[in-house]
């Protein structure tokens, strides 16, 4: 099997679960790189569901290393949860299959409530964010104050940085949003207390991982989010704080360029977002409701309802282009089966110039008219279909314009949240 790159190429939620539970049966390793319990990937196995956070999606099956990558912000209060609700599934969790890279950065109490916070004081403008903590866990790294997993599980280093840390951040909590703000032995003793669980993970998971690669074992990168939310190149500042484009696979799992040889991105038939920004293909109520539903497209993290809106070439050739997709895997075709007509937007309007290629001036994504071109409706179930050929004739021509839109061939199609959903490309 060779080293492959998942990405999200819209805003998330695309079915990277489904796609990596797939793709992980033929790797060896599979690895998280960035992002942290804001993720909801999704995979159903027999009927039951399961919803993986921080966890890579190929704890499902047996005999796989999962890896936390550096790159990841991790919530040890999550992670914990995450592991017991996994066990009591009857999945193993041991320190034999899942490791944590040491050099990953901890989400602390205050910043979740500084995620919080700082949404309240945006009001209108806020970002939608999980409030996971993300951001101002992200924004600590880059400061270099961050807490990292090797720094949690020494006492002494963990007591000194967290001492340090608190000291400015209660600052803040009190001067600018007139909040209490936290005690040291409270937060010192549950994190040791979490340090304790999660020692037996942290791991040079950069070295392991490269040990793999030169042994000939196959790893699988799991992207969270998406590239319409990385810093960089989505729709900032309506984004999250880490680099869910592919690059992001690289800085943060320690394995470089050279040893990938495939970059797949994953990209709904329609396109969905969770959270604030803009959404130009965003659709009229009475479609909405119909695919919202029948997509069950509500959020596998906050449980918010998602934002839908008929496919965004731009946004998907934004996703093409930045990552150097090889491949796509189109995902949920069947949740467009009972549609008679089904639009593409190919470019935008805006005072009167046309965008094919995504701005990046979010006012403008905000005020322009989608130019669309429509598309006949198959009107048929293709949930059962087994292989490409069994698709109707209408779905084939909206999936192969898909494909020349964004100039990528397609690897799979999804049609059903089960295993057995999945379809070879042409
Ligand atoms: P992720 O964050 O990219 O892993 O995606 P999520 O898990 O948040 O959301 C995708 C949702 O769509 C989940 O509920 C999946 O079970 C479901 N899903 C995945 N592929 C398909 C598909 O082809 N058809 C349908 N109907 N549902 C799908
Ligand atoms: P998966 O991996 C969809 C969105 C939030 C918000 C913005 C910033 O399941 O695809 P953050 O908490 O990250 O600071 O929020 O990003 N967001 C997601 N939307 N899927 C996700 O992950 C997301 N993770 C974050 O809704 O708009
Ligand atoms: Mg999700």
């Amino acid at each position: 099997m060779p080293n492959i790159v998942v990405i999200g190429a819209q805003w998330g939620d695309e079915g990277k679960g489904k796609v990596i539970d797939i793709l992980a049966e033929k790797s060896d390793y599979i690895v998280r790189f960035q992002g942290g319990n804001n993720a909801g990937h999704t995979v159903v196995v027999k009927n039951r569901k399961f919803i993986l956070h921080l966890i890579p999606s190929g704890i499902l099956h047996k005999n796989k290393k999962c890896v936390i990558g550096n790159g990841v912000v991790v919530d040890p209060e999550a992670l914990i949860s995450e592991i017991k609700k996994l066990r009591s599934e009857g999945i193993e969790v041991n320190s034999g299959n899942f490791f944590i890279d040491e050099r990953a950065h901890v989400i602390l109490p205050y910043h979740k409530i500084l995620d919080s916070l700082k949404e309240k004081k945006k009001g209108k403008a806020k970002i939608g964010t999980t409030r996971r903590g993300i951001g101002p866990c992200y924004t600590d790294k880059a400061a270099r104050c961050g807490i990292r997993m090797i720094d949690l599980i020494d006492k002494e280093l963990f007591k000194s940085k967290l001492e340090a840390n608190l000291k400015e951040k209660n600052r803040v909590f009190r001067k600018t949003y007139n909040a209490k703000g936290f005690k040291f032995s409270e937060v010192y003793s549950q994190y040791l207390k979490y340090a304790k669980t999660i020692k037996p993970y942290v791991k040079n998971c950069a070295v392991i991982l490269n040990e793999a690669i030169n042994k000939g074992k196959s790893v699988l990168l799991e992207g969270a989010q998406g590239t319409l939310l990385d810093v960089d190149f989505g729709t900032y500042p309506y984004v999250t704080s880490s680099n869910a484009s592919v690059g992001g696979a690289f800085t943060g799992s320690g394995i470089g360029p050279t040893k990938i040889d495939k970059v797949i991105g994953v990209v709904k038939a329609y396109t969905t977002r969770v959270g604030e920004g803009p959404l130009p293909t965003e659709f009229p109520p009475d479609i909405l409701e119909k695919i919202r539903n029948k997509g069950e497209e509500f959020g596998a993290t906050t449980g918010r309802p998602r934002r839908c809106g008929w496919f965004d070439a731009v946004v998907a050739r934004q996703a093409a282009l930045v990552n150097g997709l090889n491949n796509i895997v189109v995902t949920k075709l069947d949740v467009l089966d009972e549609l008679k007509n089904i639009k593409i937007c190919t470019g935008y309007r805006y005072k009167g110039k046309v965008y094919r290629i995504l701005p990046a001036d979010t006012g403008i994504l905000d005020s322009c008219s989608p130019i669309y071109e429509n598309h006949k409706g198959w009107l048929k179930e293709t949930g059962s279909a087994t292989k490409f050929s069994d698709l109707p004739k209408e779905a084939k021509n909206y999936l192969d314009r898909i494909s020349e839109l964004l100039g990528v061939s397609i690897y799979m199609v999804s049609v059903g949240s089960k295993r057995s959903q999945i379809l070879k490309g042409r």
